[in-house]
């Protein structure tokens, strides 16, 4: 028997939900794919289904009859307030009050190491480092990283939340052979989160099997996931392409690098 009968994945024409579209298919028995924007038509054993995540109505809609939800849906990058506000804020709230009034028992979130973007790299900074963000789109990540405290408290309601750091195709720059994840190295996060037999509410970084990397993953020891690549594999490539930054730019100290220098979202460029 798969362990969902039907597991609802948000921001599902994303870069990430697609590939968790792919690779979280074994794991239900039906997979709901929802998204604002148009997404590849249904294929077997697929659902798709698109809804606005600040649409209270909509997402009780869109969550009911889900037993898991993977929640990828957000403004991914900094934007304005009000889009913030409503894509990621609100559509946080909605995704967590729905699954309580649909009794769904277990969310993974796609959180941010810009929720900690304001940590130096030299901190050795762990899963219990308190939120720094360094925007308003890594405050809207810890926004839901709190809810998900309260819905676990409260509501009994178990969440990952995954603060990813760099997940593409591969590195291109310095800072990301130390924040790299790999696609399946995230949908194998992913998929640990979801079939760990408990969780609670766990912070876990989403870093592949780096040589060098912000953070430690040392407490996670439960989810056994066991990341399969590494960044080391293209650093002579990145390093022939790139020029070392300087220790004391704001992008280079903190480890949210260039979401450190933008200047509020409503007052224009970047
Ligand atoms: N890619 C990374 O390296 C990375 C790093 C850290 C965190 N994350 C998080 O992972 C998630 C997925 O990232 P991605 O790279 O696939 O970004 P993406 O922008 O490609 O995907 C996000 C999806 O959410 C959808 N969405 C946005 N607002 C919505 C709304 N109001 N209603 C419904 N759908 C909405 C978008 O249409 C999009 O398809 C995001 O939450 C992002 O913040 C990604």
């Amino acid at each position: 028997m798969k362990r969902f009968q039907r597991l609802l994945i948000t921001g599902a024409a994303g870069n990430l939900g697609r590939q968790l579209r792919q690779g979280l298919a074994p794991l239900a028995e039906i997979v709901r794919l929802t998204d604002h924007v148009e997404m590849a038509p249904a294929g077997v054993g697929e659902e798709v289904i698109e809804c606005q995540l600040g649409d209270f109505d909509a997402v009780m809609a869109v969550v009911e009859g889900c037993d898991g939800i993977v929640h990828f849906g957000a403004a991914s990058n900094e934007r304005p307030w009000a889009e913030i506000l409503d894509s990621s804020i609100k559509g946080g709230y909605n995704v967590y009050e729905a699954a309580r009034r649909h009794n769904i028992k277990r969310i993974v979130y796609a959180s941010s190491i810009h929720a900690v973007g304001y940590v130096r790299r030299e901190d050795g900074a762990d899963t219990d480092t308190p939120h720094r963000p360094d925007s308003l789109y890594g405050l809207s990540k810890c926004f839901v990283e709190d809810l998900a405290q309260l819905y676990f408290h409260k509501f009994g309601i178990e969440s990952a939340c995954l603060r990813i750091n760099s997940c593409f195709e591969k590195p291109i720059d310095r800072r990301q052979l130390s924040t790299w994840i790999s696609f399946r190295d995230l949908v194998q996060l992913t998929e640990r989160c979801l079939v760990s037999e408990r969780i609670g509410v766990t912070v876990v970084y989403g870093i592949s099997d780096n040589r060098e990397a912000f953070f430690s993953n040392h407490k996670i020891r439960h989810l056994g996931y066991k990341p399969l690549d590494s960044s080391e594999n293209y650093r002579a490539e990145v390093e022939s392409e790139t020029q070392p930054g300087d220790p004391f730019d704001p992008a280079v100290e903190y480890v949210g690098g260039i979401f450190t220098r933008y200047g509020h979202p409503d007052e224009g460029e970047k």
